[in-house]
């Protein structure tokens, strides 16, 4: 199984969409659009737009994000956002895609690339509840601290 981040870009993007539309809910994904549930046309069209905002567009862009591909496929998204010294992570797979090892190989890809940045922390949140997140960034050798329902990982990375 061939795992790997593809830079996003305007093509990228329509891969990735049509793999979150497939086999994930919206709030997974991006963040609350007012209005009926499901892939409506105005949460398509903010998929697009936050993608565009925080990654393509050099104006506003504050991430960089990659397509997850497997054997080709699009199945997901992940992204690093610097903060300060350290950098931010974030994944999100298709439900087809998850619990096969493929959320702990896109941790370690990030980590390469946050390494590469100089960055000296990664950094990724989740929830208690959220298991398999927590079960990756533990694998990975990050320190998790629990706050209420919030968790925080981190990783020194020199
Ligand atoms: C969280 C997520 C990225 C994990 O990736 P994944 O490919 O499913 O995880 P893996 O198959 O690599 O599993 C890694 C470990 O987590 C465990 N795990 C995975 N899913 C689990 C689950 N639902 N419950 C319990 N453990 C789980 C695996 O058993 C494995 O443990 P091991 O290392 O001891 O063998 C993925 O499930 C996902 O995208 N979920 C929906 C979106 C999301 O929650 N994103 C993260 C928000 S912070």
């Amino acid at each position: 199984m061939e795992v790997a981040l593809s830079p996003l870009d305007e093509p990228a993007l329509a891969r990735l969409l049509d793999a979150a539309v497939a086999g994930a809910d919206p709030l997974e994904v991006m963040p609350p659009v007012i209005g009926a549930p499901g892939w409506t046309p105005e949460r398509r069209t903010a998929f697009l737009e936050f993608h565009r905002t925080r990654c393509l567009n050099p104006a506003t862009a504050v991430e960089r994000t990659w397509v997850v591909d497997v054997g080709g496929e699009a199945v997901g998204a992940a992204r690093l956002q610097p903060r300060g010294d350290a950098v931010e992570a974030g994944i999100w797979l298709s439900r087809a895609s998850r619990g096969r090892g493929i959320g702990t190989r896109v941790t370690a890809l990030l980590l390469d690339e946050a390494r590469s940045t100089g960055a000296a922390r990664f950094l990724a949140s989740t929830t208690t509840g959220n298991r398999g997140a927590r079960a990756v960034l533990a694998s990975a050798g990050a320190v998790l601290t629990a706050e209420g329902d919030e968790v925080t990982a981190e990783l020194a990375l020199n």
